[in-house]
Parts: C-alpha cells; sequence; structure tokens
C-alpha cells in the first residue's frame, strides 16, 4: 500500500528577537499534528524556518553591531535550539537566506513581471518601521500603527506592485467551492467581508529604501519585499524552481498551513492570488489559531509582556509544557497564559491521573508478582467495558485531530485516563492481593491495566513523545508505536517485565513555583542585559548627554486635545518662560492630575506639530510593566527653569 502524504507548515519565524510561549504555540501544535500524521503511516512533511529579511533587522543588527547575516545567525542558531528543547520533530528547516530560497525567489518575481501581473508603480503611505508595514489613512489613527500602537511616519517610494485586484473574484469562487479552505469558519467570512468585498488593492512587493531582502534580478536596486519572498518558502523548500522539483511534485498543495491569527489574511488572499498568478494549485487549508494573551493583551515582544518558553521547559520538563499548551487553550481561539494554570494542570492531569496510574499499577506488578505477571487469567464483564473505551477513545482522537480539535481530543484520551483509574478502585488489587484464591484475577486487572496504560502511551505520543516511551519502557512494552497497535487490546508479550522509576511528574507545589519562576525570570532578564551591553544598546559619551538641555517646568495650565483620546496640551512655566507641549498621556492623566505639578522637559527638542497643535519640548515619563505611562514628577522645592545635569 503506498502511504498518504501530509504536508504541514508553521510559518516562519522573523529571526528578529527571542521567541516567547506564544510563538512557541504555533510550532508544538504543528509538531503533533505532524506526529499524529506519521504515527498513522502517513509520509509526513513537517516544515518551519526562518523569515530573515527587512528594514527591521537590517536596523537591529546595525544596532547590535553585526552585519545583518551575522545577526540572523545568531538569531537562527536561538531558534533551532528552543525547537530541539521542545522535540520539534521538523523534517526541514528553511531561511529566507538559503539561496535555493534566494534564487526561486527571483524567479517567480520574473515569472510574474513578465507575465503582467506585477508592474511599477509607486508607494504612498503611512508607514511603520518596527512593523515594515503600509497603513492606508483609514487604517492609522492617532498618527500610530494600528497593529504595535508606534507612531507611523508618512513615506513615499518607486515600487513594484502585484495585481491581486485582478483575482478578488477567483479567490471568492475558491472560498465558496472550498468551504474548509480557511478555519476556523469566522475568519472566512471576515476576510470576505472585511478585505475583498470592500476591493483589493494591489499589493507593494518590492522596496528601495534598505537592502536587506533578495535583489530584484532585473532592477536590482529593488528588493523583494516581504510577502513573496516569506509566503514562497512554503514551495522553494520543495525545491520549487530549482533543478530538483521532485518534492514539490510529491508534497504540494500543502495540507495545511498553520498560522496565528494575525497573518491569515496574508495567507488566504495573498498567497492564494500568487500561486493563481504562478498557474499552482492551492494549499488545502489554512488554519487560523488564537493567540495566547497575558493579563488579556497579546503576548507580544513589542509588548514585553512575554513568558520564556526555555525557562519553562528547564523547569517543568517539555512534555508538561507541551500538555498545558495543547490542552488548555480551545485551538483557535485565544487564551490566557498563566503559570497558576500550568502548575495545577500539571499537577492534576500529569501528576496525579496519569502519573498515579503508571507508577500505581507498576508498584502493584512488583509487589504482588515481582514485576512480570503469572499467564493466568480470570475474566470479568468489566473488563470488556474498559477495553471498549480504550479502542473507542482512539475513534475520538482521530475525529478530533483531523477537525483541529486538539484539546478536545487530548480531553477524550483523560476521560480513558480517569476511568482506568476508576477501574484501580472498583477492582481493589490489594483486597485481591491478600486471597490466595483470586491470583488469577489479580493478575487480569493488572494485564488490563498494564495494556490500557499501553494504548495511552499511543495516544498521548504526538502531544508528549517523551512521556510515552518513558511509559511504555515502564510497563515493558516496545518503545516504538504505531497508531493502529492501539486497535488491539491484548498485544503485551507474554512476561512483559515492569520496572518503576521516579515520578513522572512530580507534583508542585503552586507558592513556592510562583516564586521560584518569578527569580528565574530576574535572573535570565539580567543575564540578558548583559550580554547585549558590550555590543548591544550603543553607549554614549557625557557630551552626547550634555547635548540634551533638560529643564524642570510647572504645568500651568492643561486640557485635553480635541478629537483625540491620546494626547492632553500643557501650558508650562519654564523660568521666565512659557511653553506649550503636547504629550500623548491622556489615557492616564486627567488635566487636573497635573495642573500645579512640576515635570522634566526636553528644553531643546526641535518644535513639532501633533493633530496640528505646536508642541514645544517633550515631557519625561517612565514606561510601566503594563504598557502604561507614569510621569516623572520632580519635587516642588526645585525651582523651574532649573536645569538638569
Ligand atoms: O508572522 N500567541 O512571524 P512571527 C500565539 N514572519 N501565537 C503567536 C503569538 C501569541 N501571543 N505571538 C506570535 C510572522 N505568535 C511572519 C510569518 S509566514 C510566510 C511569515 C505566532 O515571528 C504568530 O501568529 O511574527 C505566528 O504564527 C508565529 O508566532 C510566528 O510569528
Ligand atoms: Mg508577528
Amino acid at each position: 500500500m503506498e502511504s498518504k502524504k501530509y504536508y504541514i507548515t508553521t510559518p516562519i519565524y522573523y529571526a528578529s528577537g527571542k521567541l516567547h510561549i506564544g510563538n512557541t504555540y504555533t510550532t508544538v501544535v504543528a509538531d503533533a499534528l505532524a506526529r499524529f500524521k506519521r504515527m498513522q503511516g502517513y509520509d509526513v512533511m513537517f516544515l518551519t524556518g526562518t523569515d530573515e529579511h527587512g528594514q527591521k533587522i537590517e536596523g537591529k543588527a546595525k544596532e547590535a553591531g553585526l552585519t545583518p547575516k551575522e545577526y540572523v545567525d545568531r538569531m537562527v542558531a536561538d531558534i533551532k535550539k528552543l525547537w530541539s528543547l521542545y522535540n520539534i520533530s521538523n523534517d526541514r528547516f528553511i531561511r529566507t537566506t538559503d539561496d535555493y530560497h534566494e534564487r526561486a525567489v527571483q524567479k517567480i518575481f520574473k515569472k510574474l513581471y513578465d507575465k503582467g501581473d506585477i508592474y511599477k508603480g509607486k508607494y504612498e503611505g503611512w508607514y511603520c518601521k518596527p512593523c515594515e508595514a503600509f497603513w492606508t489613512d483609514t487604517q492609522v489613527k492617532d498618527g500610530v500603527c494600528p497593529d504595535c500602537g508606534r507612531k507611523v511616519e508618512w513615506a513615499q517610494e518607486e515600487a513594484y506592485f502585484f495585481r491581486i485586484s485582478k483575482y478578488a473574484d477567483r479567490l471568492l469562487d475558491y472560498y465558496e467551492k472550498h468551504p474548509d479552505f480557511i478555519q476556523p469558519q469566522s475568519r472566512m467570512n471576515e476576510m470576505i467581508n472585511n478585505f475583498i468585498k470592500p476591493g483589493l488593492e494591489d499589493t507593494c512587493v518590492s522596496r528601495t529604501s534598505f537592502t536587506w531582502g533578495v535583489p530584484v534580478d532585473f532592477d536590482p536596486k529593488h528588493v523583494v519585499y516581504v510577502w513573496i519572498d516569506a509566503l514562497s518558502n512554503y514551495i522553494t523548500a520543495l525545491g520549487y524552481g530549482s533543478d530538483d522539483e521532485s518534492d514539490f511534485k510529491k508534497y504540494w498543495p500543502a495540507d495545511i498551513h498553520l498560522v496565528g491569527k494575525e497573518i491569515v489574511r496574508f495567507h488566504t488572499i495573498i498567497w492564494p492570488a500568487l500561486l493563481m498568478a504562478l498557474d499552482i494549485p492551492l494549499p488545502k487549508k489554512v488554519f487560523g489559531h488564537g493567540w495566547l494573551l497575558l493579563g488579556g493583551d497579546k503576548m507580544s515582544k513589542s509588548k514585553g509582556n512575554i513568558i520564556d518558553p526555555v525557562i519553562l521547559r528547564n523547569r517543568y520538563g517539555v512534555d508538561a509544557v507541551r500538555y498545558f499548551l495543547l490542552r488548555e487553550i480551545p485551538f483557535g481561539s485565544d487564551g490566557n497564559f498563566s503559570t497558576e494554570a500550568l502548575i495545577n494542570r500539571t499537577n492534576s492531569d500529569l501528576a496525579n491521573d496519569l502519573g498515579n496510574l503508571v507508577s500505581r499499577t507498576v508498584a502493584m506488578i512488583e509487589k504482588y508478582f515481582g514485576g512480570t505477571l503469572p499467564d493466568i487469567f480470570e475474566h470479568h464483564d468489566i473488563d470488556d467495558e474498559l477495553a471498549e473505551m480504550a479502542v473507542q477513545t482512539g475513534s475520538l482522537v482521530e475525529t478530533n485531530m483531523d477537525n483541529l480539535q486538539i484539546s478536545q481530543a487530548l480531553a477524550e484520551i483523560w476521560k480513558f485516563v480517569s476511568r482506568t483509574n476508576k477501574y484501580i478502585d472498583e477492582n481493589m488489587p490489594w483486597v485481591l492481593a491478600k486471597d490466595p484464591s483470586k491470583q488469577a484475577r489479580l493478575a487480569t486487572v493488572l494485564r488490563n491495566l498494564s495494556e490500557s496504560i499501553r494504548i495511552i502511551s499511543i495516544y498521548i505520543e504526538p502531544f508528549m513523545p517523551d512521556t510515552a516511551v518513558e511509559i511504555r519502557k515502564r510497563i515493558g512494552a516496545n518503545p516504538v508505536m504505531s497508531w493502529s497497535e492501539s486497535k488491539n487490546f491484548h498485544a503485551l508479550p507474554k512476561g512483559f517485565k515492569v520496572t518503576n522509576g521516579k515520578p513522572l511528574f512530580p507534583r508542585l507545589d503552586l507558592e513556592k513555583e510562583l516564586d521560584a519562576l518569578e527569580a528565574l525570570k530576574e535572573k535570565s532578564n539580567a543575564e540578558e542585559k548583559k550580554k547585549e551591553e558590550p555590543e548591544g544598546v550603543a553607549q554614549i559619551t557625557i557630551d552626547d548627554f550634555a547635548k540634551v538641555d533638560l529643564r524642570v517646568a510647572k504645568v500651568t495650565a492643561c486640557e485635553k486635545v480635541e478629537k483625540s483620546d491620546k494626547l492632553l496640551k500643557l501650558q508650562l512655566k519654564v523660568g521666565s518662560e512659557n511653553r506649550q507641549v503636547v504629550s500623548g498621556i491622556a489615557k492616564w492623566y486627567k488635566p487636573e492630575d497635573l495642573i500645579g505639578k512640576k515635570i522634566i522637559l526636553v528644553y531643546n527638542l526641535k518644535p513639532a506639530k501633533l493633530r496640528g497643535v505646536e508642541s514645544q519640548g517633550m515631557i519625561l515619563a517612565a514606561d510601566t510593566s503594563d504598557g502604561a505611562a507614569k510621569v516623572i514628577f520632580v519635587d516642588d522645592s526645585v525651582e523651574d527653569g532649573s536645569k538638569l545635569r
């Protein structure tokens, strides 16, 4: 029988900083799906990789005193290390700086240009540098990026455009004929109503404002701009556009692109349109999962509210963290990350339910039979119920996995774990053990428990691969098992030998763990800072600092800037001089909170207009960890006009 193929991808990760547990989530989910399919006998191609070009990375490298390539090499090494810590079983890792990828991207670009689907024009818009995104007038509010909330600037440049407008009808038609293409369903409606129906604008696909990218070979002052470079990784990784397209022929179209919800749009509009333009079949499914939130906000590098996946992994073990991510968040929805929840789940589901089941069973086989069950049997009806549920659970897991109901798949497995624990209580082996005439029944009960545990080990393997193997070792089963071996309840070899070990998941003390994690976080932050200092943050001399004129000023009047919910207009007295300053602190301060107070003013900042209001300088405030701003107030005894030094 020829095996069926399964091609699954994660997005390629920006090689622009450390990954957090939210990023890790996408790849852990993809890994569970890939492992599941492999166990079912599919020929799996699981791809992940890194997105390494662009202005932001160019800038970060410069800040760090490195060439862009040196910079991304470091980041990629960290990312690969992270995936290995999380037991990610990707078959391939693509870097957009790989030369086979760059060559293929150039070919793709040229092909689209020759076809007339790419043309030269001029791009104008609000540009957010950190996000590398242009925004339209309607998208930008208060002069800040709708994604990250930072300031945007008006920018203009010669650029190539992809004629995506041409594909709007074909996209709608495709969605209609393939109702499962975008999952969850609600995201499809969003794409249609928010993006396609209002009219698709041709997308900018080249840049001249930076050089860190794939050069357009027929017009080398342009580099290919993010989406053509990034999205095409899914086919260039298979050799598309190279001398050997055999993997492309074998694995394309992708069975599933797994992406976070903020990039669904690129994967379900730009990507399919590009593929249509290239006459390549479309992927079968794009699944947009939800976000991991921290304190209600999207966990993100730029906001700084992140949880370090390495710390968690090193303290709780890879499988506890994988289990938590996959079990806790209903796949598709946003979910709050909390260490309390991680610890509680580890205690209840892993230490209590699963861990105890294995250790009790193994301990009883050792105690009553020296580690090997004799070949004596006494069957009771209740055993059939256990055996049936063991096998049926497998079908439920399959259905849920095929529908990407990942946390539900785990919930089904844990129902069976509970059922098996209950079987111990129902049969009370410790009572049987006291009665020499019940030896056969005792052996049968313990055998049934061992078989259940063996089957559970198969079910959990996609999610917790190490634990699955460890459990099989303890119950004397074959360490490698295919999914189909869960269909047979009586499969352990004659005379299998169990061996106990230390608890699979030790119980955790919540209070202690929260303190320990806090300490670990501080330690790692300090190390991180240290690492950055020598080549990281640029140092300045005392002369540089002297260029900034800071003065104490008194707020004499203050009011909200009309039609803005962010800005306050302050009148300041700076010695004998009066100044007007606009400040983006209206969210956190009412005018009356400020009037009469003394603050610090950047006195020699070039005046600017904010929302048409003149601002002569800037007042100092501190960023708080929750993203708010706190104005720095000065003791009233300091005279206004005083210069800081
Ligand atoms: O978007 N919760 O890369 P990336 C859950 N290079 N998932 C999260 C998350 C959170 N808080 N934060 C990030 C890119 N992610 C592009 C992709 S593909 C052709 C190019 C997920 O490094 C995010 O949704 O910003 C995405 O799936 C992955 O992390 C990488 O994001
Ligand atoms: Mg992102």
